[in-house]
């Protein structure tokens, strides 16, 4: 299905040449799924807060913007750091159309139902993987809690009567989504809240330490129960972003399948665990250090069998970058998604590259090939984007990639830190050219 809208707007592509292997450093920035929650959470706080490490990414501007459109102040301290006093938030709806361009656009019925009781929140995009993304697990929840939740064109209003209230939530699936916004409802909730069968990423753990430093009560963020307290009030006050693992794991990918020996910096080397577990049987030599890991490739890749699962298994927005890699890989590997139900629609544009890739259901099977080839080709979606960049390294030859705004909705500046790198990537501006852009959901 296409949720596509028209738009005229600039296009940009990007323009790699293939070949180079990767030297040098790399910083990773802030973590895009902690920042697109914690800001909608600071809605929920009174006074200002002070939120550094942000990436520079669309979806940040996005969503700050629509803060602002709702009344908040906000101030840019630098490229990083932003001030945003939300105690004079004055509507309970955000339906404007900026919001169904981003998936985290619906923390904002967490946040506001929290805070208010009620909200009215545009329904995110759900077609970018080519499959359905529900939201049942988010509704049963604050039903639980005593709100009333109807979905009516494309917009989900929820009201409670007063406040919601504590209760036990069993998440009939592991979803980084409801439990995110179920814990922003329960931060300000009346009583205890138990999420059961939580998802225990590293940006769940952040937000619960960010409400924490504004004043929530939550406790066992990262393990599969979490319990909230709620909170008569949460007031405003500093806190700083983790790193990407996403982000990180990506470059570490990059590294994989152009060869090379890379420095990247300002992470948290136990998030990257599983993503460098799987290089390790790639052949791939990864070193640990406190806050960076050091990767290097020199040897052939060989094969390997990945599973997506909710963390700490391997993270589903890993699968594309990884799929790439293992298109050069010695011997027939497997990669199951194990998350979505179908995210596997850009192996298209990679078989254009000369890769031999069969998916039969949830599986790719992937037959190593000695080299892949330069081609047009389009990223329908961010981790895909990210995926066929690091083909377009690999490649022999010339990589034209389209759809390069889904990559600057999650990655900072990806095209200058690859550059830096030794990567032959260019961002080409080809003005006034009319486009279809299609919803995009990360
Ligand atoms: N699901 C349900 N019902 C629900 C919610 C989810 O059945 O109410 C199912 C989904 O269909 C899916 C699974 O549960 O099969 C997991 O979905 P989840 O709710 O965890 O995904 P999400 O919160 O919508 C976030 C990230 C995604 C990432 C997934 C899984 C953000 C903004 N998005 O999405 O990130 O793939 O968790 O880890 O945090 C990306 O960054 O590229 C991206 C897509």
């Amino acid at each position: 299905m296409k949720c596509a809208f028209l738009r005229s707007e600039s296009v940009t592509k990007y323009v790699i040449n293939g070949g180079n292997p990767l030297h040098g450093e790399v910083e990773i920035s802030g973590a895009k799924n902690a920042a697109v929650a914690i800001i909608p959470a600071a809605l929920m706080v009174d006074g200002t807060c002070r939120i550094e490490n942000l990436p520079q990414i669309s979806d940040v501007s996005t969503l700050l913007s629509i803060l602002k459109e709702m009344g908040a102040v906000i101030r840019v301290v630098n490229k990083r750091t932003v001030d945003i006093d939300c105690t004079r938030i004055g509507t309970t709806r955000a339906t404007f159309d900026t919001m169904r361009r981003i998936r985290a656009s619906y923390y904002l019925i967490g946040a506001l139902l929290g805070r208010f009781g009620s909200a009215d929140v545009a329904m995110p995009g759900g077609c970018n993987f080519g499959g359905v993304r529900p939201i049942d697990q988010h509704i049963k929840g604050f039903n639980l809690m005593g709100a009333k939740v109807a979905v009516n064109g494309g917009v989900v209003s929820a009201e409670a009567d007063g406040a919601l209230r504590g209760t036990t939530i069993y998440l009939d699936v592991v979803s980084v989504g409801a439990t995110i916004n179920l814990m922003l409802g329960a931060a300000l909730a009346e009583g205890m809240t138990y999420i059961e069968n939580a998802a225990r990423e590293p940006h769940i753990v952040d937000l619960a330490n960010f409400l924490n430093s504004m004043g929530a009560d939550i406790r066992g963020a990262g393990t599969n129960v979490i319990k909230i307290r709620g909170v008569k009030r949460m007031a405003g006050g500093f806190y700083s972003i983790i790193p990407d693992q996403i982000e990180a794991g990506t470059y570490m990918a990059a590294v994989a399948g152009a060869g090379g020996r890379v420095v990247i910096k300002d992470v948290i080397p136990k998030h990257l665990e599983c993503i460098s577990g799987k290089l390790r049987e790639m052949g791939v030599t990864i070193l640990d250090l406190e806050d960076s890991v050091i990767v290097q490739r020199s040897h052939p890749l060989v094969k390997t069998h990945i599973k997506t699962m909710p963390y700490p298994g391997f993270p589903t927005d890993m699968q594309p970058q990884i799929s790439s890699v293992l298109c050069m890989a010695d011997g027939t590997s497997t990669v199951t998604e194990g998350v979505w139900d179908n995210r596997f629609k850009y192996t298209d544009e990679l078989m254009k590259m000369g890769s031999t890739i069969r998916v039969i259901g949830r599986t790719a099977i992937i037959e190593g090939v000695s080299a892949l080839s330069g081609a047009q080709i389009k990223a329908g979606d961010l981790r895909a984007g990210a995926a066929l960049v690091i083909a377009g390294l690999c490649a022999r030859g010339e990589t034209i990639l389209e759809g390069v705004h889904y990559i600057e909705r999650g990655y900072e500046k990806m095209v200058s830190k690859l550059s830096a790198l030794g990567a032959d990537i260019k961002s080409v501006y080809i003005p006034d050219e009319p486009a279809i852009a299609e919803k995009d959901a990360g």
